[in-house]
């Protein structure tokens, strides 16, 4: 099969474009995005994105966890069709790539091969996943873990948000339900273009990661229960804190990471207190531990360490304690012949590379399990990310979406 030409590029200037419009749905409060999952801004962003599919020739399938499928029709009826995209939903404080560069991205290489009249033997399915996120409802990965038959629908209809919304009827609700089975599509292979959301491709000036894997992740919900008191009377022998009990598995999760420097992470960014009032002792917490590793034997070692810390602590103390997982995956290995693909397309392009593993959570880490998969990456300024201050260049998200296109083009065959 040839290559596809070096000449062939996205065009930058509209995939910018059409990010800047994205953004101006669900916006947030510091010049980012709040569209978080199922919500009416969510819709908003979903029925744009439809009318950009459609108005670039393609039909858009819709399954029962709404998960999107714009389709750009193949030459070769039997061909299995080639996915790319990633999610629109975002964080509460979130920036205006994360997830919407692959989704956009994906719309940017379809509307590409019709301005060059390209036809592929493979047909080329654009995604949106429903709930990347995980912040309205744990677990991250939500739609794409059932579409991969890690989670079953029913479970996942269940799930309720922090005012007890079933996420079932969320997604009725904004009217995104779709007819079709989730997980019934088979795929030629699956492309996620995503921003790095760490410092390592800007610091070390490379336009494109190639992503070899994915780190694990491991989320341990954790509920303490003490008993609420007043906070001037209540002399401090009687107290039982929930609060300051979970101030104490804190410093344990922190300190269990760093005892696995340099790959280990951990941290708590949910945390509920109850009855969250100032002059009363918290006599409940909830919150989840989020930790993360490359290597799947010291997330194991991680969990098990802040169990038996956490119930020594709250033993000491007198307090109850309760443990949940409410999400997790094993670390990840790209498909090697996909990995492939996007090196030797950044090669062809002439943008500089490295090999990458992923830090976050990505909905191809599970689509991985059920079709051979790889990730390309492009820098986010300070590496940060999960922050409305998130920032690309127009030529970073240029580079990505090129990489992306010669990766699509060569898996899913350019009809001479
Ligand atoms: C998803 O964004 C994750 O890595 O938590
Ligand atoms: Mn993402
Ligand atoms: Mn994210």
């Amino acid at each position: 099969m040839a290559a596809p030409g070096e000449n062939l590029r996205i065009n930058g200037d509209r995939l910018w474009d059409s990010l800047m419009d994205m953004a101006k749905i669900g916006p947030g409060v510091a010049g980012g995005n709040n569209r978080q999952t199922l919500t009416d801004a969510d819709g908003e962003g979903r029925a744009l994105f439809q009318k950009w599919c459609e108005a670039a020739g393609c039909t858009m399938g819709l399954d029962q966890m709404g998960n999107m499928f714009a389709r750009r029709e193949g030459t070769d009826p039997d061909a299995l069709p080639v996915y790319v995209g990633s999610h629109l939903d975002t964080q509460p404080t979130g920036g205006k790539y994360d997830g919407v560069l692959g989704v956009l991205g994906g719309l940017e290489v379809i509307r590409s091969l019709n301005d060059l009249d390209i036809k592929t033997k493979h047909p080329i399915v654009v995604t949106n996943w429903t709930n990347e996120e995980g912040t309205r409802y744990a677990p991250a990965m939500l739609a794409s873990g059932v579409f991969a038959g890690i989670h079953t629908q029913d479970w996942a209809y269940d799930r309720v948000d922090a005012e007890g919304k079933k996420f079932g009827a969320e997604l009725e609700r904004i009217g995104w339900k779709g007819d079709e089975e989730v997980g019934a599509r088979k795929m030629h292979a699956f492309f996620e273009l995503h921003i790095e959301q760490g410092p390592i491709l800007e610091a070390e000036g490379k336009d494109i990661g190639v992503v070899t894997h994915g780190q694990g992740l491991s989320w341990t919900q954790i509920t303490i229960t003490g008993k609420d008191a007043h906070t001037g009377s209540t002399p401090m022998p009687m107290r039982r804190n929930a609060g300051l009990g979970m101030a104490r598995i804190l410093e344990k999760v922190d300190e269990i990471a760093w005892s696995h420097k340099p790959h280990a992470v951990g941290a708590a960014g949910h945390i509920d207190v109850y009855p969250n009032s100032r002059n009363v002792i918290p006599g409940k917490v909830v919150f989840t531990v989020d930790f993360r590793s490359p290597d799947l034997s010291v997330i194991e070692d991680m969990e098990k360490r802040l169990k038996v810390e956490a119930q020594k602590i709250c033993d000491d103390m007198e307090l109850g304690v309760e443990f949940e997982k409410v999400g997790g995956f094993d670390p990840v290995e790209f498909d090697a012949t996909c990995v492939s693909a996007i090196r030797n397309a950044a090669e062809r392009l002439g943008y500089s590379h490295r090999d990458i593993i992923s830090g976050a959570g990505h909905d191809a880490c599970w689509i991985n399990q059920v079709a051979p998969t790889a990730m390309v990456m492009c820098p986010c300024v300070d590496g940060l990310s999960h922050n409305e201050a998130e920032e690309i260049s127009k030529d970073w998200a240029a580079a990505g979406a090129d990489v992306l296109f010669h990766a699509v083009l060569e898996t899913a065959e350019i009809v001479e």
